[in-house]
């Protein structure tokens, strides 16, 4: 954690951008450095698929084409993940709005919990990028560390940094389909809501093409502003 000062009420940080602008790595970056909870409705619907639940089901076939999940699977299980306690440390959401309604319904939980949203940060970067990050993507199974094939190598082959695990895995929608086809989702579907947040004066932009230390550097510069100001 760092030393500055935080608000009354818990921060809740919205990270917006493509698949693989670096959502996810950015997140857990702040989660550390910060205190505030990664809060992934990716990561919360793969739990959901591996655990064969009734919202694991209807979701899996829409992931691995790309497309998006329905609006009241996500709501619903991200107003249960909020509501845990560890959540009143502060919130870093990753991929989560996606649309106009998840973005009302997020307010109106907000409302409910007189809390605000500090800053909607789009991480920008080229499609065209994207698909060779998305490419050579893959975690460790065991903690989830992110890894790239060329980006972030584990500093002894196959072993986390983190935890020392062994096995890594891929996901099974970073095919070449299925990346085209969340690129699309994110430009009709998803970019939207940067006017959205423009308009209600929270949105900050972050150029995201550069090494990932150093896009974190400028992200932490952005969140210690918003949360503190
Ligand atoms: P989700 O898990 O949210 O995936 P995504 O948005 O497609 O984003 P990614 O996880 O692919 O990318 P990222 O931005 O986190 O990049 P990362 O940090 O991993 O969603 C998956 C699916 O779930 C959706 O398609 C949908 O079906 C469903 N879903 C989820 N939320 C939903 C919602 N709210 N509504 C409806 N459906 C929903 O980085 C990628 C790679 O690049 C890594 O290997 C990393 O090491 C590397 N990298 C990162 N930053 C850099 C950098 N600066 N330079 C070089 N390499 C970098």
């Amino acid at each position: 954690m760092d030393g500055t000062s935080h608000p009354a009420t818990p921060p809740v940080l919205i990270l917006l951008g493509p698949p693989g602008a670096g959502k996810g790595t950015q997140a857990r970056m702040l989660e550390e450095r910060f205190g505030y909870v990664q809060l992934s409705t990716g990561d919360l619907l793969r739990a959901a698929v591996a655990a064969g639940t009734d919202a694991g089901k209807a979701a899996d076939a829409v992931m691995k084409a790309g497309g998006l999940v329905s609006d009241q699977i996500v709501i619903d299980i991200l107003r249960d993940r909020i509501a845990e306690p560890d959540c009143a440390q502060g919130v870093i959401l990753d991929g989560f709005p996606r649309t106009t309604v998840q973005a009302e319904a997020l307010d109106t939980l907000l409302i409910e919990s007189s809390q605000q949203i500090d800053a909607a940060i789009s991480l920008e970067v080229d499609d065209a990028a994207m698909v060779t990050r998305i490419a050579g993507r893959y975690t460790c199974a065991g903690c989830g560390e992110g890894y790239h094939d060329s980006f972030k190598i584990p500093t002894r082959d196959g072993i986390c940094d983190n935890c020392g695990g062994t096995e890594m895995k891929r996901r099974a929608d970073d095919t070449v389909e299925a990346v085209g086809a969340r690129l699309e989702a994110y430009h009709a579907q998803t970019a939207p809501l940067i006017s959205y947040y423009d308009d209600k004066g929270v949105l900050q932009r972050i150029g995201a093409m550069g090494p990932i230390d150093e896009v974190a550097t400028t992200l932490g510069r952005v969140v210690t502003a918003a949360t503190t100001t």
